[in-house]
C-alpha cells in the first residue's frame, strides 16, 4: 500500500484488494510472534503518524507494524495541533508534511473527510486511521481479518452490528467492507443512533431489536456508545440504553454455537456489553487488538498493484461520495452540518 494508493475509505477497495491485504496480514502474524520481530520490507522509508484525536490501539498498531517492517517512524500528536484558531487544523498537516519527503502518513482526525483533504494535497500516501464519523478502514480490515481467521471466509457470513452506528466510523467501514466481501449485515440501534443515510448508502438490514439482530448471527459486533460525540438528547439514560441495547450472555445464546463477540474498544463495561461476556469464551476482543498490528502490516507493505483511486469529493464544505452523490458525512468544521447529520433517521 505504501507504493500504491491512499486508503481513505473502504469504498477504495475491491474484494480482491481486501483479500490481498488480509492474506498479507495473516502472513505477518508469524513475524509478530517470533523472538526477532523485524523484516527489512520498508527499510529506508519514512512514515509519519499524525493523531489529532486520542488513540491507543490504532496508533500502537501502526507504529509497531512500521517498526517491524524497518521503516523510520515519526509522530505528531494532539499537542502539535495549531494553537491559533485562525490556522486550519487540516491545512497544517499538509504544510508540515510536504517538505519532509515522507512515504506515508497515518492520520486520525476529528473531522469527517480530513484524510481525503490531506491526501489531495501531499505527495505521501495517506492511510486513514479514523476521520470523524466518516470511516476507520484499518479497524474494519483488522475486524475482517479476525472474522476470516475464525470462519475461513467472509462471504455469506451473518454479522450483527449493535449500538451507536450514527457516530461510528468503525461501523461505516465495516458495513462497506463486509458488503464488498459478500457478508450479510444486520444492524440494531435506537432510532436516534441510526444514520439517516443508512438504507440508501449501505447494504444492511435494520432490525427492530437486538434480539432479532443477534438471532442466528455468526458475528456480533458491539459498538462503543460515543457519548463524547453526542450533543444531547440521543438517549433517555444510560440505564435505559443498557436495558434495551446492552448485549448480554442471554442474548448471545440465540446466536450460532460458534458465534464470536467483537468490539473495537474501548469497551464501556456494563453499558453496551455486560461485563461477564467481555472476557467470556465468545469474546475475540483481544484477537482484534493483536490483529491490529498484523492488519496494519498488511496495509503498509509495498503493493505493486496500483489502482485508480476513488475518493470523496469535497464541495462547498460538504463531503460527497462521487459514486453515490451522498452528503453522508458532516461538513468540515461546521457544527451546523454535524448536528444535521445527527438527526433521527427515517426507517
Ligand atoms: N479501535 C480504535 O480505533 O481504538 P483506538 O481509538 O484506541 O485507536
Amino acid at each position: 500500500m505504501i507504493a500504491g494508493q491512499h486508503l481513505l475509505s473502504m469504498r477504495d477497495l475491491a474484494a480482491d484488494d481486501i483479500e490481498h491485504i488480509l492474506s498479507t496480514a495473516q502472513g505477518f502474524l508469524q513475524i509478530s510472534r517470533r523472538p526477532i520481530k523485524k523484516v527489512p520490507s520498508l527499510r529506508g522509508r519514512t512514515i509519519l503518524t499524525m493523531f489529532y484525536e486520542a488513540s491507543t490501539r490504532t496508533r500502537v498498531s501502526f507504529e509497531l507494524a512500521a517498526k517491524r517492517l524497518s521503516a523510520d517512524t515519526v509522530k505528531t500528536s494532539q499537542r502539535a495541533a495549531p494553537r491559533s484558531p485562525r490556522e486550519s487544523r487540516c491545512s497544517t498537516p499538509c504544510r508540515r508534511s510536504t517538505p519532509w519527503q515522507l512515504d506515508a502518513v497515518v492520520m486520525r482526525h476529528g473531522a469527517s473527510g480530513s484524510a481525503d483533504y490531506v491526501a489531495a494535497r501531499i505527495s505521501a500516501r495517506v492511510l486513514n486511521a479514523g476521520d470523524g464519523q466518516h470511516e476507520h478502514p484499518s479497524q474494519a480490515l483488522l475486524d475482517m481479518l479476525t472474522m476470516r481467521q475464525r470462519f475461513g471466509k467472509l462471504e455469506g457470513l451473518d454479522v450483527a452490528i449493535i449500538g451507536d452506528i450514527l457516530h461510528s466510523r468503525v461501523a461505516r467501514s465495516n458495513m462497506i467492507g463486509l458488503a464488498t466481501m459478500g457478508a450479510r449485515v444486520r444492524v440494531a440501534a435506537p432510532r436516534s443512533l441510526l444514520p439517516r443515510e443508512l438504507k440508501a448508502a449501505y447494504r444492511v438490514s435494520i432490525c427492530d431489536s437486538v434480539k432479532q439482530a443477534v438471532e442466528g448471527a455468526q458475528v456480533v459486533m458491539v459498538l462503543r456508545l460515543q457519548q463524547e460525540r453526542m450533543t444531547g438528547g440521543f438517549l433517555p439514560s444510560l440505564r435505559e440504553y443498557s436495558i434495551e441495547y446492552g448485549v448480554t450472555a442471554r442474548l448471545l445464546d440465540s446466536t450460532r454455537p460458534d458465534a464470536i463477540l467483537m468490539h473495537p474498544g474501548p469497551v464501556n463495561r456494563g453499558v453496551e456489553l455486560s461485563p461477564d461476556i467481555v472476557d467470556g469464551p465468545r469474546s475475540v476482543i483481544l484477537d482484534q487488538v493483536e490483529n491490529g498490528v498484523a492488519g496494519t502490516h498488511g496495509l503498509v507493505v509495498p503493493d505493486s498493484r496500483r489502482r485508480a483511486r476513488v475518493s470523496l469529493i469535497i464541495q462547498n464544505g460538504r463531503v460527497l461520495d462521487p459514486r453515490r452523490a451522498l452528503t453522508n458525512v458532516p461538513t468540515f468544521w461546521s457544527k451546523r452540518a454535524a448536528s444535521a447529520a445527527s438527526a433521527p433517521p427515517a426507517r
